[in-house]
C-alpha cells in the first residue's frame, strides 16, 4: 500500500467476533479474510465468481468473496469455514469425532461420506451448503445439485458432495442418516480396518 493509495477504515464482524481493519478500496473480500483477518480456510480459485471455492456468508447469505470489495461488508456479518463449528455449537447440533474435534454436521457428512478429496473446493461447499439447509432442511437430491451448482470440484465427481449434504440434512432433522443413492453406510466394511463408524462420538457399537 502507498501513501496516496485510497483506503478505508472497516468494520465487520467475522464468525461473532469484531475486526477493524484500514484496508485499501479494491482489496478483495477473498484477500481481505486471508491476509489480513489471517482467516485462510476461505479459499482463493479463480477470483472471477466462476469456482466457488471462496465462498461465505455475507449476512447469511452465500457470497463469492472474490465478487465482493472488502469495504463493501463494512457493518456486516460475516460467516467463514472457521466458524462453521462455533456455529453449530451455539445451535447445539454440533458433532465430535473419536478425536475430539468438533465438527458441524455438515464437516461430519464430508467426512463421512468421502465428500472430499484435496479439499480445496470444500470450504465453499460447506458454506453454501449451510445457507442451503437453513432455508430448506429436506432437500431433494436435484435441489441440492441445484444448490451447489455454483461451486466447482475437480476431484469428486459430485456424487460424494451431494450425498455429504443429504447425510447431514438427516442428522440436522434428526432423522437416520441418509445412505441411499450412493451414500454409505456407517457400518465398517468386513474384512476391512476403516473406522468410519467410529469416528462419531457416542458409535461404539
Ligand atoms: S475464487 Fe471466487 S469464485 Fe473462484
Ligand atoms: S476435492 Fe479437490 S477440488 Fe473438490
Amino acid at each position: 500500500m502507498t501513501d496516496d493509495t485510497p483506503t478505508t477504515t472497516v468494520s465487520v464482524t467475522i464468525n461473532g467476533e469484531e475486526y477493524v481493519r484500514e484496508t485499501e478500496d479494491r482489496r478483495l473480500l477473498v484477500h481481505f479474510l486471508r491476509e489480513e483477518v489471517g482467516l485462510t480456510g476461505t479459499h482463493q480459485g479463480c477470483v472471477v465468481g466462476k469456482c466457488g471455492a471462496c465462498t461465505v456468508l455475507h449476512n447469511g447469505v452465500p457470497k463469492k468473496s472474490c465478487m465482493l470489495y472488502a469495504a463493501a461488508v463494512d457493518e456486516d456479518e460475516i460467516t467463514t469455514v472457521e466458524g462453521l463449528a462455533k456455529r453449530a455449537e451455539m445451535n447445539g447440533v454440533a458433532m465430535k469425532t473419536r478425536e475430539g474435534t468438533t465438527f458441524h454436521p455438515l464437516q461430519m457428512g464430508f467426512k463421512q461420506n468421502h465428500g472430499l478429496q484435496c479439499g480445496f473446493c470444500t470450504p465453499g461447499f460447506l458454506m453454501t451448503a449451510t445457507a442451503l439447509l437453513r432455508e430448506n432442511p429436506d432437500p431433494t437430491r436435484e435441489e441440492i445439485k441445484s444448490a451447489i451448482s455454483g461451486n466447482i470440484c475437480r476431484c469428486t465427481g459430485y456424487t460424494s458432495i451431494v450425498d455429504s449434504i443429504e447425510w447431514a440434512a438427516a442428522r440436522l432433522r434428526e432423522d437416520e442418516p441418509a445412505v441411499a443413492d450412493g451414500g454409505i453406510d456407517s457400518t465398517p466394511c468386513e474384512g476391512c480396518n476403516c473406522e468410519i463408524a467410529d469416528d462419531v462420538e457416542g458409535n461404539d457399537e
